[in-house]
């Protein structure tokens, strides 16, 4: 059997969850050796919470780099993405970080450069990216069967509300959260208006519509 892959997690809140369980599902080929938060025993509580009390916690990441990793998960807060993405990919670890990538484009090309400059991997976890859907949808761009693509429309719903947390607090966050945004203006405008906020009405979704003639944003969207 191949060697398994030696896992940690930095920032052990709310999305450190999701990794977790999809490290837990991959058994055979994942060994979760250890994780770290800033905020004193949430790493140990979080392993432990899990039944995981033999993997190792720690209250600082320079510790938990230490280990041996091959690979690491960051998921902390947006505005800490770069300095624990770089950190980790100096310590030799492969990255697979939240995202967004950083909240500016100056960080996202150090964290770029120093992959790069490593030789470990950078990888943001934009899940769509990895849906079959997703995947379909660029073969057929690709085909040329749809032609010249010159307008784009996109939708998207938030059923659950408002999100909390470090979401919406823009020093830890960096940016205010693009669908949190537009969730804030509806509810700005209904409240201006004197209706009731249309955030009541849960089955509607936010419709985003987007049209550019912007090569370089048409080319990311195809890469
Ligand atoms: N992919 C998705 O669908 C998805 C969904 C939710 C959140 N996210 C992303 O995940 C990230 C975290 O969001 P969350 O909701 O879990 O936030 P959270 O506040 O619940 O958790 C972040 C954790 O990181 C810790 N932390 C912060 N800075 C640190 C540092 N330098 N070193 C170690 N630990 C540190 C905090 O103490 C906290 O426990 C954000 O970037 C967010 O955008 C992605």
């Amino acid at each position: 059997m191949a060697k398994k892959l030696k896992v940690g997690i930095i920032g052990t809140g709310g999305i450190a969850n999701a990794h977790l369980n999809s490290y837990l599902r991959m058994e055979d080929e994942v060994e979760i050796v250890g994780g770290s938060d800033i905020v004193s025993g949430k790493a140990r509580e979080f392993f432990d919470k899990a039944g995981l009390t033999k993997v190792k916690a720690f209250d600082n990441n320079t510790d938990l780099l230490k280990l041996g990793l091959d690979a690491v998960s960051i998921c902390t807060y947006n505005t800490t993405h770069a300095e624990c993405t770089i950190a980790a990919l100096e310590a030799g670890v492969h990255v697979l970080c939240e995202k967004p990538m950083s909240v500016t484009l100056e960080d996202a090309i150090k964290m770029y450069n120093k992959s790069k400059e490593t030789g470990k991997i950078l990888t943001i976890g934009f899940q769509p990216r990895y849906d079959p859907n997703m995947d379909l949808v660029r073969d057929i761009v690709r085909s040329g069967t749809l032609g010249d693509i010159y307008y784009i429309q996109t939708g998207g719903g938030r059923r659950r509300g408002m999100p909390g947390g470090t979401f919406i607090r823009k020093e830890l966050s960096g940016v205010v959260h693009l669908q949190t945004l537009v969730a804030i203006l509806l509810t700005w405008c209904s409240l201006q208006s004197g209706t009731q906020s249309l955030l009541q009405y849960r089955h509607l979704p936010l419709i985003i519509l987007a049209r550019t003639q912007n090569t370089a944003l048409k080319q990311n969207i195809l890469q």
